[in-house]
Order: structure tokens, then C-alpha cells, then sequence
């Protein structure tokens, strides 16, 4: 119970990553704020409270900011992790389709950041994880949007860690590779992309949400307290080739 009575916000709760990183920080005594755009949705985890918001909305977020701060109190723990893919090729995308990505994927975790770090500070302690992707560091076609999301995340991280280096908060970010959740779903069930990705992953297997639940665990403890402004990738070994 490493994290015990420390509120944590996380976005994108509701299911996949979000929901591991929830149930996992949870087990560890954390006190869960869950996040997303579906009341019904959010429910389920023990003790976890549950919060409405589009974290691409600034007015939400600064609600959310209220409505936490009212119900549960001093926020030490932010995970940035609500997300969205757009497979497409740069030339097919519209503007408002790249603008979606950088918004939901990036422009989020500024809005958040700026609301929340402000109680870290008066806690004088914090964690910040941003949820990014192995796209931010390898390439492939038609992810030019979401790529350039993640990549910014690894930059907004970095600055946000210099900033806070002397007031006992850390900022970093998860890159994942390929994990068993619904936004992957259509890759995982088409055998053709499930192959290839298979193939490229040395250890010939989908990551499981548990498995960057225990990661985000890890980088919210006193353990961690040395690690920041840096990306931990999770991919079963994929950059490494
Ligand atoms: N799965 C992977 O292999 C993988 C790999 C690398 C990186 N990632 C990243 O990890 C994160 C989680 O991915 P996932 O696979 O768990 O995705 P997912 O299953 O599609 O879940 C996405 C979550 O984000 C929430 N969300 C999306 N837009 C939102 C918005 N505007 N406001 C509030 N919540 C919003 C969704 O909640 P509602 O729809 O209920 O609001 C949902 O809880 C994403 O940032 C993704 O890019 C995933």
C-alpha cells in the first residue's frame, strides 16, 4: 500500500490502459479520481470516485479542477492518459481530424497539467505520467497525426520536469507498444495485422494493460522519487530491433 491516501486523476479511465492504471494504483492504497466522457462507464473500480469530462474541453477540465478539489481534496498524482487514433495517410487528413488528435492527445495533458500541478505544489510532492507510444520514437504510414501527438507529450514532459525539479514533483512519460485493449481491438482481430504485429514484437505477444498498471505504480512511488523527465518504453522489446 505504497500509495496510500494520495488522490490520483486519472483520464481516460474508463476502459483499456486508463482502467489497469486505476485498478493497479488503487490496490496500492491510492485514492482514484476516474475520468471520462461516460458516467456508466467509470464505475466498477473499489473506492475509485467518479468524474465527467471531456478533457479536450478547457472548461471542463477546470470543473473537474473544482468538483475534485471539493470531493476529495489535494491532487498528488496525475496520469495523462485519455487518447485517440487516426490511421490515416498525411494527404487524406483534414484539419479538424488533425487538430482532434493534438487536442485529445496532447493540448489534454497541458490543460490537466496546468490545473493539477498547482495542488502538487502545495502538497510539495507529485507525480505526473503522461501516456504516449512507441510512435513516438519509431515510425510507421498513416500515423503521421497521432505520431506528432506523442511526440509533443515527450517535449511538453520534459519541460514540465525541469520546471518542477525543485518542488519534489516528477514528470515522465510511458511509451507503450502494442496492448490488448479496444483501441487496438480491430488490429488484434484482423489475423493479417495481428501476424505482422506479432512478428515484430520479439517476445511474440500483446502487452496487458496489468502490465503498465504496475509501471505507473512504480513511477507514482517514493521508489521513483529520482526517475524524471524521462519515457519508460514498454513494448515487449520492439524498439530494441
Ligand atoms: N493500446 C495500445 O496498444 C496503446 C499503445 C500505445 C499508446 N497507447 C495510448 O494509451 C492510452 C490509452 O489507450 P487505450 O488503448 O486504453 O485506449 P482505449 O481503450 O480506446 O481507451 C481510451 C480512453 O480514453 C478516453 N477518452 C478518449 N477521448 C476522451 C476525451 N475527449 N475526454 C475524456 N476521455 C477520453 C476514453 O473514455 P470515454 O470514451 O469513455 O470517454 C477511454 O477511457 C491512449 O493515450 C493511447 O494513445 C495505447
Amino acid at each position: 500500500m505504497h500509495l496510500l491516501n494520495r488522490i490520483a486523476v486519472i483520464t481516460g479511465a474508463s476502459r483499456g490502459l486508463g482502467r489497469a492504471i486505476a485498478i493497479s494504483l488503487s490496490q496500492q492504497g491510492a485514492r482514484v479520481a476516474m475520468v471520462g466522457r461516460n458516467e456508466e462507464t467509470l464505475q466498477g473500480v473499489p473506492g475509485a470516485e467518479v468524474f465527467v469530462a471531456d478533457v479536450t474541453v478547457e472548461a471542463d477540465i477546470l470543473r473537474l479542477e473544482e468538483q475534485i478539489s471539493a470531493r476529495m481534496g489535494t491532487v498528488q498524482i496525475l496520469i495523462n492518459n485519455a487518447g485517440i487514433a487516426l490511421r490515416k495517410n498525411v494527404t487524406d487528413i483534414s484539419l479538424d481530424e488533425w487538430n482532434a488528435v493534438q487536442t485529445a492527445n496532447l493540448t489534454s495533458a497541458f490543460l490537466m497539467s496546468r490545473s493539477f500541478i498547482p495542488h502538487m505544489k502545495r502538497a510539495g510532492s507529485g507525480r505526473i505520467i503522461n501516456i504516449a507510444s512507441i510512435m513516438a520514437h519509431i515510425s510507421a504510414p498513416q500515423r503521421a497525426a497521432y505520431s506528432a501527438s506523442k511526440s509533443g507529450l515527450l517535449g511538453l514532459t520534459r519541460v514540465t520536469a525541469l520546471e518542477l525539479a525543485q518542488e519534489g514533483i516528477t514528470a515522465n512519460t510511458i511509451s507503450p507498444g502494442w496492448f490488448e485493449t479496444e483501441m487496438t481491438a480491430p488490429l488484434q482481430l484482423n489475423p493479417e495485422t495481428n501476424a505482422m504485429i506479432l512478428a515484430k514484437v520479439p517476445m511474440g505477444r500483446w502487452g496487458k494493460p496489468d502490465e503498465i498498471g504496475a509501471l505507473a505504480a512504480y513511477l507514482c512511488s517514493d521508489a521513483a522519487g529520482f526517475i524524471t523527465g524521462t519515457d519508460i518504453v514498454i513494448d515487449g522489446g520492439w524498439c530494441a530491433t
